[in-house]
């Protein structure tokens, strides 16, 4: 072997040891492995109406989903209990799917069965202990959520905490709301990391009025622990992007940011500026193993009737998203050959406490045990972007 290859194996080797460093596990270990006993966007609240049956999927689960005469949501598992029919082929009337291809009819929120049919008036078979797989679905910011909280669709028994569904926060009643959404293809960690990676800015969301490269300077962040996830504490917004500064120029007050990470896989991002305010969550959404959905909704109340916020997020956005997904589209054909990765220092922490804190919630599901936080404290990171 030349000294100079092997110079650059052992480079390669010893990288991975950094990026263990204080990982219990190797983070590739949980890499693709899907969370339950969290809600999910299942689909935008605009995709369900009247008595249509929808199809989604999350985690790998086929689901069908529908509202019933009041317009409450709900989410059964895409597979008939008798045969694995799929029940959005067949027929929805009050509350009850009805199978197209036997007739089995089911209560849309339980997933009871009501009424199979074939059955003759002497039968003995109780159709009633039989259940198509059922999800708790609750609709908020303009989606339908599912709470997923195991593969079948199991009910819930009463020792089950199922959280309220996540909110968009906001902070005056008044304001605007908007809705983007990307496919991206890959696995729900690359998805998630990629949103939280701070040194990809200048490279792809080049443009004068956001980053290029010859803005990337030092920061520092102050982060916390939150309850699953961590924050990146109020601060100044980067002096170097000009939605920013158009913020200061237009409020004439000064902007503070804070950026909050919740497992399963939420960003939430807060702008205030005086009594103006903006307020975003992305989610990322594990659609399969190898595709994920990118969900974002911003509220705020800055300006309505000077539609600059609104220019951003509906012309900006897309362009920006639509630079992520092609970063992501492209690591895909690497990722194919290589599912190893290096996250090095700061720049990557966030990373590494996003594949610890799954493992810290994964290991407490397994052992019933309080979760070990990563992030014990606040801290301090430093990277250049
Ligand atoms: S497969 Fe659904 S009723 Fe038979
Ligand atoms: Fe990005």
């Amino acid at each position: 072997m030349l000294p100079a290859f092997a110079a650059a194996r052992r480079m390669y080797y010893d990288s991975r040891h950094l990026m263990n460093e204080g990982i219990p596990s190797k983070p590739t270990d949980s890499s693709g492995e899907f969370l339950w006993g969290f809600w999910y966007p299942a689909l935008r609240s605009n995709q369900v109406h009247g008595r249509k049956l929808a199809r989604a999927t999350l985690l790998e689960v086929p689901l069908v989903i529908g509202r019933d005469a009041a317009g409450k949501p709900f989410a059964l598992r895409d597979i008939c209990p008798h045969r694995a029919f799929p029940l959005s082929f067949g027929q929805f009337e009050a509350t009850i799917v009805e199978c197209a291809y036997h007739g089995w009819q089911f209560d849309a929120h339980t997933g009871q069965c009501r009424h199979i049919p074939s059955l003759t008036a002497d039968s003995k078979l109780k159709c009633e202990r039989i259940y198509a797989g059922s999800f708790p679905c609750e609709e908020r910011d303009g989606y339908i959520w599912a709470f997923m909280a195991n593969p079948e669709g199991r009910a819930l028994t009463s020792a089950d905490v199922v959280p309220p569904a996540p909110e968009l926060p906001t902070f005056s009643p008044r304001y605007k709301i908007a809705h983007l959404a990307a496919d991206l293809p890959c696995s729900v960690d690359h998805g998630i990391i990629g949103l939280m990676d701070p040194a990809h800015g200048p490279f792809v969301h080049q443009a004068w009025w956001w980053r290029t490269r010859r803005s990337i300077r030092d920061k520092a962040k102050q982060f916390e622990p939150l309850p699953n996830g961590f924050r990146m504490s109020p601060h100044a917004p980067s002096a170097n992007s000009a939605p920013y500064k158009i913020l200061k120029l237009i409020t004439g007050e000064p902007a503070t940011t804070m950026i909050d990470f919740v497992l399963a896989n939420q960003r939430f991002e807060q702008i205030r500026a005086g009594k103006y305010w903006l307020s975003s969550r992305t989610t990322v959404t594990p659609i399969r193993r190898d595709l994920c959905r990118l969900d974002f909704v911003a509220a705020w109340n800055i300006l309505p009737w000077f539609p600059i916020v609104s220019f951003i997020i509906h012309v900006l956005g897309p362009r920006f998203i639509r630079q992520d997904t092609e970063v992501i589209e492209k690591q895909s054909l690497g990722l194919k050959h290589e599912d190893r990765m290096m996250l090095v220092d700061d720049a990557d922490r966030q990373a590494r406490w996003y594949f610890e804190l799954k493992a810290a919630h994964l290991e407490s599901q397994r052992t019933g045990q309080p979760m070990r936080h990563p992030v014990t404290g606040p801290v301090t990171l430093r990277w250049r972007s």
